[in-house]
């Protein structure tokens, strides 16, 4: 995914090195008339630019002084910042061939290779084709259970920190939960993260914070060739990347064996009941086993669908916290569909206002709040004229906060779209709600995600009552891959009781004493 904080590291590439952490100037331009060629806006003016600071919030001023579009310089290198969904349109879907996904495939290189989300051209366009189909139908209903298994085992872990007392982080709750689902999801592995510390849990977020370090970092001491070898992060990171290499390995060779041993009949909808993995679809699809590519490819989806999912359930239950009616209809819609069971894919269009939630959520914190492209020729963005070679930040985190395109920006308003009418998605709503991005290289897992997440959210919302814990620490944010939390989102987390029915002729006082605690999920 596209990475705001990026720009760190990619200013660090070219320009002076050293000079990021503080104050970042701005180099002063005006709006110039360049014969007859209008120039794109130049941002002047400074702002800082401190160590995880978020920088989409400074972008963000930017953007309601200079517009759409306009150039960010730093010393001999520039960013072209786009915050109008047109333009958005245009570089994501009309004129995509355009666009290469440039310092974001740079950074990413040691962990993703050329998996899905950095790889461009043949490669992006070959391994597109084979991945997309493994995501059908089937597969994601299958995946529903899943996703209620694995929040039914948070619904137990909070049970007992709520009756022990104790307060809770979710944000690495979160992170867990979403680690555990897309363990199985992709490639049949059970990190159990929520139960259990282990070496390789341990190893997957030494290589998603090595990441993410990555991508603020102002000095790329990793390129420096004696330095890699010797310095002990790198050394730690080496050795995370060769541990989860060698289970990817024997995860293959143990899917292979069983794809080997079926009378395999493979179609459209193929999958396997016992392993219904990703991994297993595209074995039996016929991958070519022994490829980096498709290491490439598990180790990008293991990443993609673990911290953006983990990112939309954090700032959503943030969110619920600070709207106690919205929680309350969320909580009355999610007890008369759901009742005791277990989600089912039939609830997924019954669970509405739960899905707006999950929508409005994503509005207000898109995970990446930016996505990044590179030119690979020369191109005309709205009015203006661009050369091959621009660096592009296509700030989504703009577009869904603009004044211009939403009414009461900045309010958690589910209701903004109507209950019963489509679902938002950039299409129906011209790029200017674009979570899981647009045109070929739309997320693939959007429906995944989107059911993965109303499903925890139900779940945990019908059995338990979240407030922010007293003295908690304020929330605040930064940027790593996803929008973080600076110091979690700490807490306190109540059963819930059944909610007393009241018949709505009598206005009887109604005894509560006789209400019994809900069981469990089931
Ligand atoms: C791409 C968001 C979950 C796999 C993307 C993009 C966005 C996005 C915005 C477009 C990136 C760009 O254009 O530069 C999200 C969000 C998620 C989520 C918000 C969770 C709420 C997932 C999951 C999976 C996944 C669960 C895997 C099962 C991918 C892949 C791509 C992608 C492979 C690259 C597609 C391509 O370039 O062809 N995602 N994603 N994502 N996502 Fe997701």
């Amino acid at each position: 995914s596209g990475f705001v904080s990026m720009l760190g590291t990619g200013l660090s590439k070219i320009g002076p090195v050293g000079k990021f952490l503080g104050e970042l100037l701005v180099k002063l331009g005006d709006m110039v008339e360049d014969g007859e060629r209008m120039a794109i806006p130049q941002a002047k003016g400074s702002f800082k630019a401190v160590g995880g600071q978020a920088f989409f919030i400074p972008l963000y001023e930017l953007y309601l002084i200079y517009g759409g579009i306009f150039r960010l310089t730093f010393g001999p290198k520039s960013f072209l910042i786009v915050s109008d969904p047109g333009i958005a349109k245009h570089i994501l879907k009309d004129n995509y061939k355009a666009y290469s996904k440039g310092i974001l495939a740079e950074i990413l290189d040691f962990v993703m290779g050329k998996g899905l989300i950095p790889a461009d051209g043949e490669i992006w366009r070959v391994r597109r084709r084979a991945i997309v189909p493994a995501l059908h139908k089937k597969y994601v209903a299958a995946m529903i259970n899943l996703f209620g298994r694995a929040s039914f085992r948070l619904c137990e872990k909070l049970d007992r920190a709520s009756s022990d007392g104790e307060d809770v982080e979710m944000e690495s709750l979160f992170s867990r939960l979403t680690l555990d689902v897309i363990g199985k999801a992709v490639f049949n592995y059970d990190f159990d993260s929520l139960s259990l510390d282990n070496g390789i849990v341990e190893a997957v977020y030494i290589v998603l914070r090595e990441a993410e370090q990555r991508s603020t970092s102002p000095i790329p001491t990793w390129e420096i060739p004696i330095w890699k070898d010797l310095s002990p992060r790198q050394q730690k990171v080496t050795k995370a990347l060769k541990l989860i290499n060698d289970i990817l390995d024997d995860l293959i060779a143990i899917c292979k064996r069983m794809v080997d041993e079926e009378k395999l009949q493979f179609h459209e909808e193929y999958m396997n009941e016992k392993d219904p993995s990703i991994l297993h679809f595209l074995l039996a699809s016929g991958d070519d086993v022994s490829s980096k590519q498709l290491r490439d490819d598990l180790m990008t989806m293991l990443i993609a669908g673990h911290e953006t999912s983990a990112a939309v359930l954090t700032w959503t239950f943030y969110l619920l916290s600070k709207e106690p009616k919205v929680m309350a209809k969320l909580q009355e819609e999610v007890d008369s569909v759901l009742g005791d069971r277990f989600p089912t894919i039939e609830d997924m269009t019954k669970l509405k206002y739960t899905t707006r939630v999950i929508n409005e959520s994503l509005r207000l914190y898109p995970q990446p709040p930016v996505l990044i492209r590179r030119s690979i020729e020369a191109d005309q963005l709205g009015k203006y004229p661009i050369k091959r070679g621009e660096d592009i930040f296509i700030s989504v985190w703009n577009i869904h906060r603009s004044p211009v395109h939403w009414v009461d920006a900045e309010s958690f308003n589910p209701e903004r779209w109507p209950i019963d009418g489509p679902n938002p998605n950039e299409v129906n709503q011209n790029f200017s709600y674009l979570p899981f991005g647009g045109g070929p290289r739309k997320c693939v897992g959007d429906m995944f995600a989107t059911f993965e997440t109303v499903v925890a959210t139900a779940m945990l919302v019908r059995r338990f009552n979240f407030e922010m814990a007293p003295g908690a620490p304020s929330v605040e944010m930064t940027t790593g891959a996803t929008i973080h939390t600076t110091e979690g989102l700490k807490m306190t987390v109540t059963r819930r009781f059944r909610p007393p029915v009241i018949p709505s002729l009598e206005k009887k006082v109604i005894k509560i004493n006789g209400d019994q605690p809900l069981d469990s999920c089931l």
